[in-house]
């Protein structure tokens, strides 16, 4: 599939609920190539370093202890435009906001128990992707 990468991530909530497997499905119905992919569980500190972008925000110790709290799955994105179309078919932050038919919409409890995390920009997109996969994997896979 030709296009650009995105990193997106399945959080706690969504994979202590046994949700993984539909929201999987979700992603490769709505046309995202699924290009890598690791379940596994975030020390505090990788958590921390995560999300340092949010280390002044009121939220962030409550953040970090979410994401910490059980395991993820990561996972690289391909898609024309991947960081765009991943927000959009994500949706809002707070579930409450987020529009019909998006992942938010349809899987996530809360704005702190969100589901699903998705980046923000091809750079951060980019940095996270190598915060996740060692650069040999990632070029055994052919996604670099
Ligand atoms: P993400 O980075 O996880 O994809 O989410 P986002 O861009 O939609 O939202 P962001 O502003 O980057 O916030 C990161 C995550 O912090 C939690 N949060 N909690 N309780 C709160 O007011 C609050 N605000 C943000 C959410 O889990 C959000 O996804
Ligand atoms: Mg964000």
């Amino acid at each position: 599939m030709a296009g650009s990468l995105t990193f997106a991530m399945l959080k706690p909530d969504a994979v202590g609920g046994g949700k993984s497997g539909a929201i999987l499905a979700h992603i490769q119905q709505a046309g995202f190539a699924i290009r890598a992919m690791q379940m596994l569980r975030l020390t505090v500190t990788e958590a921390e370093a995560f999300y340092a972008v949010h280390r002044e925000r009121p939220f962030y110790g409550e953040l970090v202890e979410f994401m910490s709290s059980g395991p993820v799955v990561a996972l690289a994105l391909e898609a024309p435009d991947a960081v765009a179309a991943w927000r959009t078919a994500i949706g809002a932050t707070d579930p409450a906001e987020a529009a019909d038919g998006t992942i938010r919409k349809l899987f996530a409890e809360s704005k702190g128990r969100n589901a699903v995390h998705g980046s923000d920009s091809d750079e951060n997109a980019a940095r996270e992707i190598a915060f996740f996969f060692p650069e040999r994997e990632l070029a055994l896979l052919g996604v670099v």
